[in-house]
């Protein structure tokens, strides 16, 4: 029986200086795949929107989407720990509404946490989450939500106030009760000492090596969409060739009659195919 990740399990990782994994899946099969691989938290990511919905940013992203794509990927999860994004303006209403959207992640979706983007701003959010028995994992740094407002999607802090604000807002957060920290494409050294300062986990993405873990979105790493390489992804496979490549094979192979061959064909038995008629 494998023992399901924890989130107090990735704290201790932190406390032995192991690093921790994570990775996106948004279906069923992605997800077995990413768990069967050993690593240990599967975020649900609302990036969904750019990645497998077609959508230009995660703003259009909403709660109906996600349960459904955090369903298909708990079915296929027994390991890892799974951590829902809570979309666009599912946190920011009321209290009231942070609380039942959040439930819906865990109750009709089978996540075991919820990942909130921003700092001091909804930290009265996570406190009422934590509260009330829902781990939370914060993000700050670039958070794709604020697109319209950052002006693109761009390095953040940068120059050193900005840089305060950011640690500042780690701390509100750490305190607010988050059990880890997404901290995404910002300078390396500010992630260094974000990550040295705080006893939760970071989690970096476009982050620097010195983040307590790392996260990419499964499709980057594995070279799904050949257009899409910022500099912070390593490709770890080609497929996008790949596919391309078997796609286009058995285009050229049904249309010059050389699949289905005959180990792919059911046959009849003799005495029952001269009884056709
Ligand atoms: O939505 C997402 O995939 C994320 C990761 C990039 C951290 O938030």
């Amino acid at each position: 029986m494998t023992k399901p990740v924890t989130t107090l399990e990735l704290l201790k990782m932190k406390e032995e200086k192991q690093p921790i994994t994570m990775l996106t899946a948004y279906d069923y099969p992605t997800a077995v795949m990413v768990d069967s691989a050993g690593i240990d938290v599967i975020l649900v990511g609302d990036s969904l929107g750019n990645v497998v919905l077609g959508y230009d940013t995660t703003v259009p992203v909403t709660m109906d989407h996600m349960v459904h794509h955090v369903q298909a990927v708990t079915r296929g999860v027994k390991r890892a720990l799974v951590v829902a994004d809570m979309p666009f303006m599912s946190y920011h209403i009321s209290a009231e509404e942070t609380m039942r959207n959040a439930a819906r992640l865990l109750q009709e979706g089978g996540a075991k946490a919820v990942k909130i983007e921003g700092g001091h701003q909804v930290a009265d959010k996570i406190s009422k989450l934590t509260g009330a028995g829902i781990p939370v994992m914060g993000h700050l740094g670039l958070t794709p939500q604020s697109v319209h407002q950052m002006g693109g999607y761009r390095v953040q802090a940068k120059t050193a106030e900005a840089a305060n604000k950011l640690l500042e807002d780690a701390r509100v957060l750490q305190q607010a009760g988050v059990f880890a920290l997404v901290l995404e494409c910002i300078p390396a050294q500010l992630a260094k000492q974000v990550s040295e300062e705080l006893t939760i986990p970071t989690i970096g993405i476009g982050a620097g090596a010195d983040c307590d873990g790392q996260v990419l979105v499964t499709h980057d790493m594995l070279g799904i969409n050949a257009q899409f390489k910022p500099k912070f992804v390593k490709r770890y496979a080609n497929l996008h060739q790949d596919i391309m490549q078997a796609l286009e094979t058995y285009r050229d192979e049904v249309k010059q009659r050389q699949f289905p061959a005959a180990e792919h064909s059911f046959s009849m038995p003799g005495e029952e195919l001269k009884k056709l008629y």
